[in-house]
Order: C-alpha cells, then sequence, then structure tokens
C-alpha cells in the first residue's frame, strides 16, 4: 500500500478535521439496569488471558457437547472457534427458550401499510413454523446438512423463519439483500453452487406492491447460463393463499410454500447437531475487484459473539422490544435482527417498508405502538428522518433506553440531533463499527461503562484489541494521526474464509500485514479491516472510511469495481471509472465516468442506458447520482485512469497538480463539463 493511497482514498478525512468532542454519560438508571458494568472486563480481556476469556462469550449458548480447545490456530489465519463444540442454531434461538417464554413474542413483523395489522409471532409459534418449514426444505427441496442454499426474500417474518430452518437442519444459508436485481442473485447462486433458490412473490415499498418473483425466474435462467442449475424455486406468498405477482409459476420447478406447508403440518425436525466450526451462512460483500466475496460465518464462534454482543452492547433483556432498522439482507440484519436478539429471547422488530412511509413520522408510530424500547439504525437513516421531519420524534410517546449507529461515520451534529430529538434525552448511543467479515462489532463503548463521544466508535469491546498501522506498516501510537486500523488478535465472530477461495482471504485481509506467513502462532496474523482511522488519547478510535475500492452508500457496501464492470458490459463502452462523491444524506454516492469507443456519439440516451445497465446487473443501490460521458480519461503515462482526479472534480475539490498526467488538457474540459453543470 502506496503513502498516497492512504491519503487519497479517504475524503472521510473531512472528519480528522471535526474537533473532539465532550463525553456523555450514560444515566444511572441506564447504569442501574445494564447488562455489564463491571469495569474488570477489561482487565478479564487483555491478551494475556487470550483466547479463553471468549468462553464467557460462548457459555451464553447451550451446547450439546461442550468443546475440547477453545482456540484451533492450526490452519492460521483460518480458526476453529470451541472446536469439537455442539451446537445447533436454531435450537439457541428459539427451542431453549420455550420451557418460560412460549408464548412471549419473538418477531413483531410490521406491514408497510398501515392499515395492515402487526402480525406478533411468539416463540411457540415460530418452533412450529421453523419446524414445518425445515421438514419442507428436507423433505420436498431434499436439502440436507452442508448444502447452500441462496434465499433472495424481502424483510419478512418468512425471512428469519427461512433461515433458522437451514441452521436447524445445517443448510448453509446465503441470503441475496432483496433489492438486488436478478443478475446479483444469480453471481450468488453460481458462487455457493445452491441448487433451491428461496423467494417471496411480492413485497410493499413506498406503497407500492412490487413483483419479486420476476427477478427469480431471471436469475435462474442466468445461472443456468453459467453452468449452475436450480431445479427447486421455493416461493413464499406476501399474503398466504393469494398469488401477488403476474409472473407464472414454473411446473416441475416453483413450489408455492404456503400450499405445500400443509403436507408438513404438525411435522417436528430435530436440530442436527452442528460442530462449532461447521458453517452457519455465507453473506457477500464487496471487495476491490468485481467478484463479491462470500463471507464464511461459522455456527459457535458467530453465534456466542453475536449474543455476547447484544447482550453487553446492545444491552438487550429478554423483556426488551428491539427493533433493528437494518434489512436482515445485510450483515447487521443477520447478527441483530436475527441471530442476536433471539439467542437472547428477546422481541424483535421486522419492518417491511421505508422508515418515512407514508410520512416522516412512521418509524416513531412503530416505536410508539410496538412499545420499542431499544432502537438501532445507520447514519444514513437518521440524516433522512432529521431533514424530513426534525420535530417528529417529540410528537409520539415512546421511550428508548438505548440506540445504535452503524454503518457509517455518523457526524457530531447528527449524533446530537440523534441523542436529543430521537433518544429526547433519555437514551444512551453506542457508535458499532464492524464489517460483515468481522461478525459483530470490533469498536464501541461499553454503555453502561464508558462515556459516549459524537463521531468516535469508541475503544475495542471487550476481546477486541485494535492498533493503527501506517502505509509502511509501522504501528501509529501518537494520538490524532491516521493509518490503517488493525486487529492483533483473531475472535470468535470473525470469518472462516472467502467460501471457495482461502487465497483469496488471506491476501486480502492478511499478507500485507502478516509477521510470517508459515506461522501458525495467531500473533502473527493481525486482521486488517480495510478502513482508516485515528486514535485519540482516550483510547477511542474515530473510522474516517474505506481505503479500498469501496464506497459506503447509505452504509451499504458497493465495489466501485462492480460498478465499473457492469457500465463495460455496454457495448458503446470503452472505459468506465467510478468515484465516490459526497451527499448529504446517503454519505457517499457513486459518479461515473466513462469514455465512449471511438466514433460512438454521447447522448442523453446512451448515458441512460448505462445507468440501467447498472441498475440491472446490481440493484437500485448502485444507481450513480450521474453519468459523464467525457471525450477521454484523464491517464498517467503509463496509461492508468486518475480516478483521484476525477474524484476531485466530481467533489469540486483541488485536482491538485496533473502536468505529469499524460493529457493534462482533458482535466480542464471534465471539470468545465461536471463542475458548469
Ligand atoms: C463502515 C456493516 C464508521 C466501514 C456493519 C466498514 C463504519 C464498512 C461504521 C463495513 C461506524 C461500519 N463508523 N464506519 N460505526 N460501521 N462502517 O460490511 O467502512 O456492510 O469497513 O458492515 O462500513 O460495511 P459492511
Amino acid at each position: 500500500m502506496s503513502k498516497q493511497e492512504v491519503v487519497e482514498t479517504t475524503e472521510a478525512q473531512i472528519a480528522v478535521h471535526w474537533k473532539e468532542e465532550d463525553y456523555y454519560y450514560p444515566s444511572s438508571k441506564f447504569i442501574g439496569q445494564a447488562n455489564l458494568t463491571d469495569p474488570d472486563i477489561f482487565d478479564r480481556f487483555s491478551l494475556d488471558n487470550f483466547p479463553d476469556y471468549f468462553t464467557e462469550y460462548a457459555d451464553l449458548l447451550t451446547w450439546y457437547k461442550s468443546w475440547d480447545e477453545v482456540l484451533d490456530s492450526s490452519d492460521a489465519p483460518c480458526y476453529k472457534w470451541f472446536k469439537g463444540g455442539k451446537l445447533n442454531a436454531s435450537y439457541n434461538c428459539i427451542d431453549r427458550h420455550l420451557k418460560n417464554n412460549k408464548n412471549k413474542t419473538a418477531i413483531h413483523f410490521v406491514p408497510e401499510l398501515e392499515q395492515e395489522r402487526v402480525d406478533h409471532i411468539t416463540y411457540q409459534e415460530l418452533y412450529v413454523r421453523v419446524n414445518e418449514f425445515a421438514s419442507l426444505l428436507r423433505k420436498t427441496a431434499g436439502l440436507k446438512r452442508g448444502d447452500r442454499v441462496t434465499i433472495h426474500m424481502p424483510m419478512s417474518a418468512e425471512l428469519p423463519i427461512t433461515m433458522l430452518a437451514c441452521a436447524r437442519l445445517g443448510v448453509i444459508h446465503s441470503v441475496v439483500f432483496g433489492g438486488f436485481s436478478a443478475s446479483a442473485c444469480a453471481d450468488r447462486i453460481v458462487d455457493s453452487n445452491s441448487r433451491v433458490l428461496i423467494t417471496m412473490d411480492a413485497y410493499y415499498r413506498a406503497g407500492k406492491l412490487l413483483n419479486h418473483k420476476v427477478h427469480a425466474d431471471e436469475a435462474v435462467r442466468i445461472s443456468a447460463e453459467q453452468g449452475q442449475v436450480v431445479d427447486k424455486v421455493l416461493v413464499w406468498q406476501r399474503y398466504p393463499g393469494k398469488y401477488s405477482s403476474d409472473t407464472p409459476m414454473k411446473g416441475g420447478r416453483d413450489i408455492f410454500v404456503n400450499e405445500e406447508l400443509k403436507n408438513h403440518y404438525g411435522a417436528r425436525i430435530a436440530p442436527e447437531q452442528m460442530l462449532s466450526e461447521d458453517p452457519l451462512f455465507l453473506m457477500y460483500t464487496s471487495g476491490t475487484t468485481g467478484k463479491p466475496k462470500g463471507c464464511q460465518h461459522g455456527t459457535g464462534g458467530y453465534l456466542a459473539y453475536v449474543t455476547a454482543m447484544s447482550k453487553y452492547i446492545q444491552d438487550i433483556h429478554p423483556e426488551d422490544v428491539y427493533w433493528c432498522m437494518a434489512d436482515i439482507g445485510w450483515i447487521t440484519g443477520h447478527s441483530f435482527i436475527v441471530y442476536g436478539p433471539l439467542a437472547l429471547c428477546a422481541s424483535s422488530v421486522i419492518y417491511e417498508g421505508v422508515p418515512t412511509y407514508p410520512d416522516a413520522g412512521r418509524s416513531w408510530r412503530i416505536a410508539q405502538e410496538l412499545d420499542v424500547n431499544i432502537f438501532h439504525t445507520a447514519p444514513t437513516a437518521i440524516r433522512a428522518l432529521r431533514k424530513l421531519g426534525p420535530e417528529e420524534p417529540a410528537k409520539y410517546n415512546y421511550h428508548f433506553k438505548h440506540m445504535t449507529t452503524v454503518g457509517e461515520p455518523i457526524e457530531p451534529a447528527v449524533w446530537k440531533w440523534y441523542e436529543s430529538a430521537v433518544g429526547k434525552g433519555e437514551a444512551i448511543i453506542v457508535d458499532t463499527w464492524w464489517q460483515t467479515e468481522t461478525g459483530g462489532f470490533l469498536c464501541s463503548t461499553v454503555p453502561g461503562i464508558k462515556p459516549m463521544k459524537p463521531g468516535s466508535a469508541g475503544p475495542g469491546v471487550p476481546g477486541i484489541h485494535p492498533f493503527i498501522l501506517d502505509a509502511d506498516g509501522i504501528e501509529i501510537k501518537d494520538v490524532g494521526i491516521a493509518g490503517n486500523i488493525c486487529i492483533q488478535n483473531p475472535w470468535p465472530g470473525m470469518f472462516q474464509t472467502i467460501w471457495g477461495d482461502r487465497e483469496r482471504f488471506v491476501k486480502t485481509y492478511f499478507a500485507d500485514i502478516c509477521r510470517d506467513p508459515k506461522s501458525k502462532d495467531w500473533r502473527d496474523w493481525p486482521y486488517l479491516a480495510g478502513d482508516a482511522a485515528t486514535m485519540a488519547e482516550d483510547g477511542y478510535f474515530r473510522i474516517l472510511g474505506r481505503i479500498d475500492d469501496v464506497i459506503n452508500v447509505s452504509g451499504h457496501r458497493l465495489g466501485t469495481k462492480e460498478i465499473e464492470s457492469a457500465a463495460l458490459v455496454v457495448e458503446e463502452v470503452a472505459e468506465a471509472a467510478v468515484v465516490p462523491v459526497s451527499d448529504e444524506i446517503k454519505g457517499k454516492v457513486p459518479d461515473l465516468y466513462i469514455a465512449l469507443k471511438t466514433g460512438v456519439v454521447p447522448t442523453e440516451a446512451l448515458a441512460r442506458k448505462i445507468s440501467d445497465a447498472i441498475c440491472d446487473q446490481i440493484g437500485k443501490i448502485a444507481k450513480p447520482r450521474k453519468v459523464w460521458l467525457v471525450p477521454d480519461m484523464p491517464k498517467t503515462r503509463s496509461g492508468k485512469i486518475m480516478r483521484r482526479v476525477l474524484g476531485a472534480i466530481s467533489n469540486r475539490g483541488d485536482v491538485g497538480n496533473v502536468m505529469t498526467l499524460a493529457n493534462p488538457e482533458i482535466v480542464e474540459e471534465i471539470r468545465i463539463m461536471v463542475q458548469d453543470k
């Protein structure tokens, strides 16, 4: 990694200039009820006690058989946590709660249409539905332990039911965000070799009932072209008993789940006794190349970690009503809507639609009606809610004790509105920094112990030991100097590998900073997160943003290379370059620069065609803010496209010295084109 890269790509460097804010302290009322107030935790979780301290997390679960070894690092950096232990994630999230809490609500499903009733699913009902669907998966779809299945579903109660049914059988689920296109879904079907796709016919978004089944047909078609045959498509119905899509069902392949379930009523499936190190799920995420990576998460380590984070950082108690606004199709939803809260027997809210539909008060009405007391969302949603209705929260009678922010750096001003308006000055806030790869939180304050500081995620959570490296791989001990944040030690929630690509796993996250590639000692394999950060005097980390080719749009990760390769599919396109542009609500949005093939005339229609191609191949979330059809790309003499220069133009920043470029004159031409618009 060159020095320049660290500086160039982190426009969130602006964040470095946020001044250090004053502390906010948790109320004595919060501390009085908090799950974790023992200050000795940080001593107990010091590296001298590694890895044994993590057994405190594993002890939160119910095991069929205890582990033989806490950490097996013989294949470092692919680790096995709680090796030899046996458990089942579905048992831990459902069955073990039945004795005392079977009539308690596990899931509140809130449809987007306000005239539709909220569905309250008890733990007993969840047990019944998961068992029956597991029976269907086994007997009708022929799935068995170790198989992979792709799930392309919207926010619905059926989505966690599907995931937990897979977990019950030891089937590895790969959930694809419902807003992703058929083509993105197909890539994940092919990479994971899924022969079963689970979908839903339709769902509501911003007041419209969208046809979702259509994407399944298309995804299956594209997968087949790439050699992966999907022989069963299981279709849940948004309205059971009624088909809400006009895409025909294909005989022999497509099955209405709600009809077929009748053949499984009353079925009970004994949970498979999984090894702790058996994979639980894959979650694909964007990286530096066009191909998304399947992050493989294990069963025991992952579940222990997210349960501990839910208990100690989210402060979830069984009597809490907890609402995380993320989509289950992202890691936040997996860890903090489904697995963590349900393992703790909480009531977890699932909302189908848009937080501001039909108006800016909707989220607060949901909170009021369900008595939500723990709230979890991303800065992008907070900014949107603030912009559309800064006075709205005060109109509703809800009270949060705890709020989370996740996914992007949060500006101190936005943090303060969250604290005073949304939290009504009563709620503590945790700013949790983590990633798809990490399963659960890396940095955050422990809410009952450490004060909050707007704009800072906080220190490593108990058990995580972060440090910062400069571009040459030397540790930065000084405060306030930006570098690459790394973690010294492995932890149970960490992904096990990239599905089918151990080499890429090692190369992406470890190789650059590994002390000895042959070593089997975890101390030689620190984890490189891919984010820039600074550390303050008090040991709190401030996350500045990605140092690689990843753009964080509304808290969702998009690879610039993924967008570029989608643009290059359009035959008129010769070259494509994506740069992040700062956006008031979304954090960042992509701007797309295109050089057309010789002789092709630039037109508005062509720009639209390119933009549509990206939505088709990835999804609407990747839609460029603007497609600029430029006469040529600014390039170095060796022919490398200077994305930095394009980024500066899009962000109206300083393009710097461009005289060493092969074509410096083009810079001004592009600048006029973009900035005079
Ligand atoms: C960013 C989401 C600042 C970061 C859980 C990371 C954050 C990427 C924060 C992972 C935070 C996440 N403050 N930045 N609290 N949390 N990020 O995989 O750049 O979708 O690398 O996981 O989001 O995104 P991912």
